[in-house]
């Protein structure tokens, strides 16, 4: 099974939020990994649209349009006007993500004994709509449990703390808790994402878990491709997925 890679656009819309006009363009960018052979395109908008803007969500759907096969992917907190827009822009796929409107970034999974009851007629809503929903999880065997129950189709395993013990003597036994809860929600019929903080380095050894169907990454392409350029960084992204395939 190959791992599709989506490219998180978030930063290139932080930096050309910094000056006035349309430059770097998110769509030019997305274009330019998509004729690369970039499956994925992502973006969260979040209710300030600091990074990605509403209206990034139509121009990248466009795109998808124009290259068909290409998924567009929107993550977010699940507020009413969210959900308008992922409806409205028939994005392939919606990761909802428990970040509160001024999180840096999103930094936890869902608890579903909290929040399942909230979830579940959005998650019916979506899916109604044509759109995969995913939830994004840490892995906790106890959680991972209970998401089945929630009617999702993936979740996304939140991978910072796999990337944080990356160069320790705990990334095995992290990477094990991991494969765990991967091999835990593909045993109750769940598709499995990952994404956060993942990056050239640590990227290839996280997919030696099998089976994950995508992974979305968005600081790191754009901090490597200052020191390597993106096409470089791209496609270097591009050929690990492939090994893994
Ligand atoms: N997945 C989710 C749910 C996220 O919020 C983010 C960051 O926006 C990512 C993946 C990508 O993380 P990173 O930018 O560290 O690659």
């Amino acid at each position: 099974m190959t791992t599709l890679f989506s490219i998180n656009f978030n930063k290139i819309a932080l930096l050309r939020n910094s000056r006035g006009r349309d430059y770097p363009s998110v769509q030019s960018f997305a274009r330019r990994a998509v004729e690369l052979g970039v499956g994925g395109l992502t973006l969260h908008p979040r209710p300030d649209q600091r990074h990605a803007r509403y209206s990034d969500v139509f121009d990248l759907k466009a795109l998808c349009l124009e290259f068909p096969g290409t998924e567009l992917n929107i993550e977010g907190y699940p507020t009413s006007k969210f959900l308008d827009i992922v409806i409205e822009a028939q994005a392939d796929q919606c990761t909802l993500v428990p970040d509160a409107p001024d999180q840096i970034t999103s930094d936890h999974g869902w608890d579903i004994q909290k929040n399942g009851d909230m979830l579940k007629p959005i998650i019916k809503r979506l899916q109604r709509e044509g759109i995969r929903v995913s939830l994004f999880m840490d892995p906790d065997p106890e959680q991972i449990e209970l998401v089945k129950s929630t009617g999702t189709d993936r979740i996304e395993l939140y991978t910072e703390e796999y990337a944080d013990s990356f160069h320790t003597d705990q990334c095995k036994p992290v990477l094990e808790k991991y494969e765990k809860a991967a091999t835990h929600a593909h045993s109750l019929g769940l598709g499995v994402n990952a994404g956060h903080d993942l990056n050239l380095e640590n990227l290839a050894r996280f997919l030696t878990i099998d089976g994950i169907k995508e992974v979305s990454i968005g600081h790191a392409v754009i901090v490597e491709s200052l020191l390597m350029g993106f096409d470089n960084v791209v496609r270097q992204y591009l050929e690990i997925v492939k090994q893994k395939g």
